[in-house]
């Protein structure tokens, strides 16, 4: 299994950078854009070739794996030992307003157990890539969370849903709980970038409600292999779902997860 892994995310890497090309070459072109569940919940004619790309490659690579991904949902039947989980463009609200923070994310399941993850920022060039047990890389260096030892001083990362406008569970009494105890709170739009940027090191924690499988599919994994860790809000398992996450360098994350609970 240690080869194919290894055959996986070098084909992951590969995949991820030929996806992110083509989003660094249409970048601030006119779009072809229309809405999805609502008005505010985009989808671009580059979200739809990168993920193009991506599934007719891998259908031709790797055949007898299932994929999910975000626009086309479910591309096999199920029960293969490998599924492909991924987002063509996370980020889609920035690539249609021309605001640079956007990537590809991929992961694979082996077996139902996250086994790697590769999140590719077209922009800056950042590769961040994950295999489990092996650490957690950027651009071929490791990478490792931050040493903050207490939210008062963390900068924190958070999104909303698309729903944010229609539903009383839309994250601002969590934010609003943040806002009041961090040393800062950013919302940059691309969940599976916050991830990878708590695993860097460049925030020290970030939390989100509505997630799905492939917003955080390859960022949990990154996070945990460069030593941070990820709960749901109780601090439990993330569901498979990943729809509720908080993630943090691991020393703040009892704190933020009592922060976030407004208990204290
Ligand atoms: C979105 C982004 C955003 C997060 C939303 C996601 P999309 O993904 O990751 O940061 O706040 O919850 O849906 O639609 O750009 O792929
Ligand atoms: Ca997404
Ligand atoms: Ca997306």
């Amino acid at each position: 299994m240690a080869d194919e892994a290894a055959d996986v995310l070098a084909l992951a890497v590969r995949l991820a950078r030929e996806a992110g090309a083509i989003q660094r070459e249409r970048y601030e072109t006119r779009l072809e854009i229309a809405s999805k569940s609502r008005p505010i919940d985009l989808v671009t004619e580059v979200d739809r070739a990168c993920e193009a790309h991506l599934v007719a490659t891998l259908r031709r690579e790797r055949p007898g794996d299932d994929i999910l991904a975000e626009e086309g949902g479910a591309h096999a039947d199920g029960g293969a030992a490998w599924r492909w989980v991924i987002d063509p463009l996370d980020g889609t609200v920035n690539y249609a307003h021309g605001y640079p923070c956007f990537c590809v994310s991929i992961g694979v399941e082996h077996e139902g157990v996250r086994t790697v993850g590769v999140v590719y920022d077209p922009l800056r060039d950042e590769c961040f890539e994950a295999l489990r047990g092996r650490g957690a890389h950027r651009n071929g260096h490791r990478i490792r969370v931050s040493q903050a030892a207490s939210v008062g001083t963390a900068l924190l990362a958070t999104g909303f849903a698309y729903d944010v406008q229609d539903t009383e569970l839309d994250n601002l009494v969590h934010f609003g709980r943040a806002v009041k105890n961090a040393g800062g709170v950013r919302r940059d739009g691309s969940a599976a970038i916050d991830l990878c940027y708590v695993a860097c090191g460049r925030f020290d924690g970030y939390w989100e409600l509505k997630l799905h499988p492939w917003d955080v599919a390859a960022g949990i994994l990154i996070v945990e292999e460069a030593g941070g860790r990820v709960t749901d809000l109780a601090g439990g398992p993330v569901a498979a779902s990943g729809r509720e996450i908080v993630s943090s360098n691991g020393a703040i994350h009892d704190e933020l997860l009592r922060v976030l609970a407004g208990s204290r």
